[in-house]
C-alpha cells in the first residue's frame, strides 16, 4: 500500500487566543499544504523523514521513544501521537513535506497532524470521516501543546473560510461569492503556540478583571466581523482587524517585529492588519481590498510576504496502490 495525503495551513482573520476560552474565531485555509506519504516499512520500525526540514527520525511505537539527532525533532511528537490513533505499530516509512513555516502562525503543526492521520488511516484501510480526522487531530494537539482549541485542526480538515464556535455542534462555512484579498507577512522570528497560550492563561489568572473583558471584546469583534464579511463591508472588516490587533497586544502576544510589519502594511494601503495565529513571532495578516501589490512590496523590503487566497480544499487523500 502507498498512500499520500495533504492538508492546508491556515490564517486566522479574527479571534485567536479568545477561541481557547470557547469564543468564536474566523479563519481561512490557505494554499500552502503539508504533504504526508506512507509506504510499507523499509525496516520493522516507524521511520520518519521530514524532507524539507532535513529531519530524520525513528519512532519506537511501544515505548513512545523518538530517536533523532535533529534539534528540531519536537515536530516528531505530532507524528507519534497521530499514528497512535490509527496504527498498530508495524513498520512503515513516512515521508513529509511541511511546506508551511513552523512557528509562523500558519497552522503547520495542525496541517502535518491532519495529513498524517489521514494518510496512515488510509494506509491501514480505515475509512475515517472528516469529523473523525478533525477530532483525532485536535486530541493530538491537546496532548502535544497541552492547550489548544479545535480551530487549526478544523480549518485544516475542512478548508474554506470558517466561523468556528468552539462549543457549537456544527462548524459554519462562510460562503461568500467574492475574494478576500489578504497578504501574509512572515517575520523571521518564531512563536511557540503552547507557551503563548499558557502565558495568556497566566496573565488572565493574575488579572481576571482586566483580561476577561479583553477576551469578551475579541468575541464581540469576531461576531461583528462575521456580519461585515457576509455583507462585504470592507471598511468595517479592516477597522475590526486593527482593533483585534490592539487587543492581542494588550494580552501580551505582540512583538516589535510583528508590530512594525503591521504598521508597514497599513502605511502601504492595507485596510486593516493584525497578528495572525499565536503571535510572539510568526506572521501578520493584512486585508487589502484596494490591491495587494503595494503591501507585498513594502513588506518584501525587509521581510517576506505572499498573497494568500482562500483554499476551498481541506484534507485530501490519494491511494496510489
Ligand atoms: C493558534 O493558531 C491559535 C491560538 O488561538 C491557539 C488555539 O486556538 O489553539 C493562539
Amino acid at each position: 500500500m502507498h498512500v499520500k495525503a495533504s492538508a492546508p495551513g491556515k490564517a486566522i482573520l479574527f479571534g485567536e487566543h479568545a477561541v481557547v476560552y470557547g469564543k468564536p474565531a474566523i479563519a481561512m485555509a490557505i494554499s500552502k499544504r503539508s504533504c504526508v506519504e506512507v509506504l510499507e516499512g523499509s525496516t520493522t520500525n516507524i521511520n520518519v523523514n521530514i524532507k524539507d526540514l532535513g529531519i530524520r527520525g525513528c519512532i519506537d511505537f511501544n515505548s513512545g521513544a523518538i530517536i533523532s539527532d535533529s534539534p528540531k525533532k519536537g515536530i516528531l511528537k505530532y507524528i507519534l501521537e497521530s499514528i497512535k490513533k490509527v496504527h498498530d505499530g508495524s513498520g512503515i516509512d513516512i515521508n513529509i513535506d511541511v511546506n508551511i513555516p513552523i512557528g509562523g502562525g500558519l497552522g503547520s503543526s495542525a496541517a502535518v497532524t491532519v495529513a498524517t492521520i489521514a494518510a496512515v488511516s488510509a494506509y491501514n484501510e480505515i475509512d475515517l470521516k472528516e469529523e473523525e480526522i478533525a477530532k483525532y487531530a485536535h486530541e493530538v494537539e491537546l496532548v502535544v501543546q497541552k492547550s489548544a482549541s479545535p480551530l487549526d485542526t478544523t480549518i485544516s480538515t475542512y478548508g474554506g473560510l470558517i466561523y468556528l464556535e468552539a462549543n457549537a455542534e456544527d462548524i459554519v462555512q462562510l460562503d461568500i461569492d467574492y475574494d478576500i484579498p489578504v497578504v501574509i507577512g512572515y517575520t523571521d522570528t518564531r512563536g511557540d503556540t503552547g507557551k503563548l497560550v499558557e502565558a495568556v492563561r497566566i496573565r488572565r489568572d493574575i488579572y481576571p478583571n482586566i483580561i476577561n473583558p479583553v477576551i469578551d471584546s475579541i468575541e464581540l469583534i469576531t461576531e461583528e466581523a462575521k456580519q461585515a464579511i457576509l455583507e462585504n463591508d470592507k471598511k468595517r472588516v479592516g477597522e475590526l482587524m486593527n482593533i483585534n490587533h490592539g487587543l492581542l497586544d494588550a494580552i501580551g502576544v505582540n512583538t516589535k517585529e510583528l508590530s512594525s510589519m503591521v504598521y508597514t502594511a497599513r502605511n502601504a494601503g492595507a485596510c486593516g492588519s493584525k497578528i495572525t495565529g499565536a503571535g510572539g513571532g510568526g506572521s501578520i495578516i493584512a486585508y487589502c481590498p484596494g490591491g495587494t501589490a503595494n503591501v507585498i512590496s513594502a513588506i518584501n523590503e525587509t521581510e517576506n510576504a505572499l498573497k494568500a487566497d482562500i483554499s476551498k480544499e481541506g484534507v485530501k487523500i490519494t491511494t496510489l496502490y
